[in-house]
Parts: structure tokens; C-alpha cells; sequence
């Protein structure tokens, strides 16, 4: 709370005046469980909200001029609600004006001007959503300004709609859908072919869900991110090729689909995307029977088939995962998001989390000599409007 105080002092001073007309939001992170790459592809995820995630102050000005600042990030960024222009490389306002613009080309109109400013605590190239947080919570605190004019899965498909076209990653909908739609305790098992989803209890009795950090950050754009991407492309072309009625690679289960590849490297992201679809399934089943050792051991075979066949993991994420693997009381372990550094999740027994980050660091400052930062963290709900909590 006094950091909430901090912070909205910190608004007060970027936008001058009293507290009045000022509206808090609230959008988490998230980390996905199982289910890694395969939003692009058709196929099934299974991530959830976090307690760690971004505030968004703000407050309607006159004319026609917004303005964006971070807590984060240095600078004063003003946009015309009109006319937002276009992107400027390595800029944090780009997410939020990316989500103004494709809101205000929505057809409900020219969206309000306002004053903006994001204080998060969720570290950013983390591969936890941090950049889909800022999206989610502008769009959700633009839309409340605005009389609400659009849904929650509006708000989520268009904040997917600015990070491609505006800041130009070819990312898939997960992000922003967990960020949107996340509930307390619960995992989302979404399929990102229909958009179809239903909540999981994840009942953690007796075990906790370790976020740790790598200390490698990751950047998508102009990282292997949209290369994999376009590498699921090339494979559901070829394999169209020979059956045109599939409409995913995620759906292409079986060895012809393999066989039928003539690259090599395409055959090993098919053999990821469907071995990793079939792993979500069983994870959810897991999830339901309370088999969390279970749960545990397709978490790992995921991170070895996302080293070994997708080739996204690097040295960092694999020594802190093989590290976390090693410990007594670690039930399974792998990268979370798009990888190339970011975090890893692991499942752990509440008796042995201290040991595991002492055990963990040990070994893994060990073999790469970085220092790795865990982060404790549940499952919370989605984004959402906190000025009547909060002030
Ligand atoms: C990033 C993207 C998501 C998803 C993951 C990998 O987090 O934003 O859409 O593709 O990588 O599963």
C-alpha cells in the first residue's frame, strides 16, 4: 500500500492536479504452465494470471493529445488520439499506443485523450507478459473511459492486434487472453484455434509454483520468435500441399504428416507442436486427478522437447532448468514463454522450496556464473478496474 501511495504520487506529479478523475487498472502477468509455442499453432495452452502485474493510473484531458509515462522507463511519450503515427524501435510507449490506435480504428469512434502512467512489478523481458500487461490495461482502462463499448475478448484481440501490427511481433493470443481473462486459483486451458476455453482448478496443495529468472533477458522483436513462426508456415504450407483439408499444424498428428516434411528442421517443430499438444491434455487430466508428480514430469518432457525439437531454450534456460531438476522435491521444471532467455516454472514441494533457491542458485551460478532472481507468485485474477479499492 505505501508503494500505491508512492505511485500515485508519482501520477499526480506527471499529471498535475488532484486526485479527481483519477482511475486506477490493474492487468497481471502470467506464466504458462504447459503448452509453449503452439498459440500460433491451433493448438492448446494452458497458462494462468499471476500476482505480480502492472498498474495503470490515469485521467481524461481535454484537446486531443495522450500522454504515456512509466515508472520503468525514462520520458514523457504524447500521442494524437487522431492520428498515432507509427512505432519508434525500443520505445515502452509503443504498446500503449499500439492498443490506442487499433481501438480507435474499431469504428466506435475517436477514443478519449488521457494521461497514462504504468508502475509494474513484474520484470519486463521476462518472457511473463509484461509487454501484453501494458496492452491488456490500457485497453481495459481506455474502454472504461470511453462507456465501455467493447468486450473483454474484444479488449484481448485487440491488444494481440497492436503487439503484431504496431510493435511488430507476430505473437499469438495467449499472452493477452490469460492477462484478460485470468482467474484466482485457476489455470486457463484455452484452444487458440476456436477461442474456446474453460477454467482448470489448480489445486497446488502441498506444492508451489517457482518463477525463477535467468537473468538473460529475452526481446522478441528481431529474436527467433517470428523465425519459428515462419518456420510453422513453411511446414503447414508443405503439408498442405499433400492434405488441404488441415486447417493447423497443431491437428497434424501422425507420422505421414512427419514423412511428408522434407526439411528436417520442419519435421522437428511438427514433432514439438503436436507432442507438446498431446502434453497439455495430459496435463490437464493430471491436474484434475490431483497427480501433480505427473503434472511435474510433462512439465520437464516439454522443456526437453522445446530444447531439443523447437530450439528455443539457449544454455541460460537449460542450466537453471537441469539445476531445478536436480533438486530433492522439484516435481518437474521448464521454460515459460517464448524463451531465449526469461524465466522457467517450476513445481515444487512446499517442504523443499527453501532449499530449492538456495540449491538452485548454487548450481546454477555454477555453470554460468549468472545470478538467477525467483519470484513468488499465485494464481490471481485478470485485469480489471481498482479505483474503488484502491482510492
Ligand atoms: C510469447 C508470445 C505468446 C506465445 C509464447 C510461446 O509469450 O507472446 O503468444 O507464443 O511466446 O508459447
Amino acid at each position: 500500500m505505501q508503494d500505491f501511495a508512492a505511485a500515485l504520487q508519482e501520477f499526480l506529479d506527471f499529471s498535475p492536479g488532484d486526485r479527481t478523475g483519477v482511475r486506477v487498472f490493474y492487468a497481471p502477468g502470467r506464466v504458462n504452465l504447459i503448452g509453449e509455442h503452439l498459440d500460433y499453432n491451433g493448438g492448446l495452452v494452458l497458462p494462468a494470471a499471476l500476482s505480480l502485474g502492472v498498474w495503470l493510473f490515469t485521467r481524461q484531458r481535454a484537446g486531443g493529445l495522450s500522454r504515456f509515462a512509466s515508472r520503468g522507463f525514462p520520458g514523457v511519450f504524447e500521442s494524437s488520439v487522431a492520428d498515432v503515427g507509427v512505432s519508434v524501435p525500443g520505445q515502452f510507449a509503443n504498446y500503449p499506443k499500439g492498443v490506442c490506435k487499433v481501438m480507435g480504428a474499431a469504428g466506435r469512434g475517436v477514443p478519449p485523450a488521457a494521461d497514462f502512467y504504468y508502475v509494474g512489478s513484474l520484470p519486463s523481458g521476462a518472457g511473463l507478459a509484461s509487454s501484453a500487461a501494458v496492452e491488456v490495461v490500457t485497453a481495459v482502462a481506455l474502454n472504461a473511459l470511453w462507456g465501455e463499448p467493447f468486450s473483454m475478448l474484444e479488449l484481448v484481440r485487440m491488444a494481440q492486434e497492436a503487439e503484431n501490427a504496431f510493435v511488430g511481433v507476430q505473437s499469438g493470443i495467449m499472452d493477452q487472453f490469460a492477462v484478460g481473462l485470468g482467474r484466482e486459483g485457476h489455470a486457463i486451458l484455452l484452444d487458440t484455434r476456436s477461442l474456446g476455453y474453460q477454467y482448470v482448478a489448480a489445486p497446488l496443495r502441498g506444492q508451489r509454483l517457482v518463477i525463477t529468472h535467468s537473468g538473460v533477458e529475452r526481446q522478441l522483436a528481431g529474436s527467433k520468435y517470428n523465425e519459428r513462426r515462419e518456420e510453422c508456415q513453411r511446414a503447414l504450407a508443405e503439408i498442405r500441399t499433400f492434405a488441404p483439408e488441415v486447417a493447423c499444424l497443431a491437428d497434424c498428428d501422425g507420422e505421414g504428416f512427419v514423412q511428408g516434411l522434407g526439411d528436417l528442421t520442419l519435421r522437428k517443430r511438427l514433432r514439438h507442436v503436436v507432442a507438446e499438444n498431446r502434453r497439455v491434455s495430459s496435463a490437464v487430466q493430471a491436474l484434475g486427478s490431483e497427480d501433480l508428480e505427473r503434472f511435474g514430469r510433462l512439465m520437464s518432457d516439454s522443456h526437453r522437447s522445446l530444447r531439443d525439437d523447437y530450439e528455443v531454450t539457449g544454455p541460460a534456460l537449460d542450466a537453471l532448468v537441469e539445476a531445478a531438476w536436480d533438486v530433492p522435491g522439484c516435481l518437474g521444471s521448464r521454460m515459460t514463454g517464448a524463451g531465449f532467455g526469461g524465466c522457467t516454472v517450476s513445481l515444487v514441494r512446499e517442504e523443499a522450496a527453501q532449499d530449492f533457491e538456495r540449491l538452485v542458485a548454487e548450481r546454477y551460478r555454477q555453470s554460468t556464473g549468472l545470478e538467477p532472481r525467483f519470484y513468488v507468485s499465485s494464481i490471481a485474477a485478470g485485469a480489471r478496474e481498482l479505483t474503488h479499492e484502491m482510492m
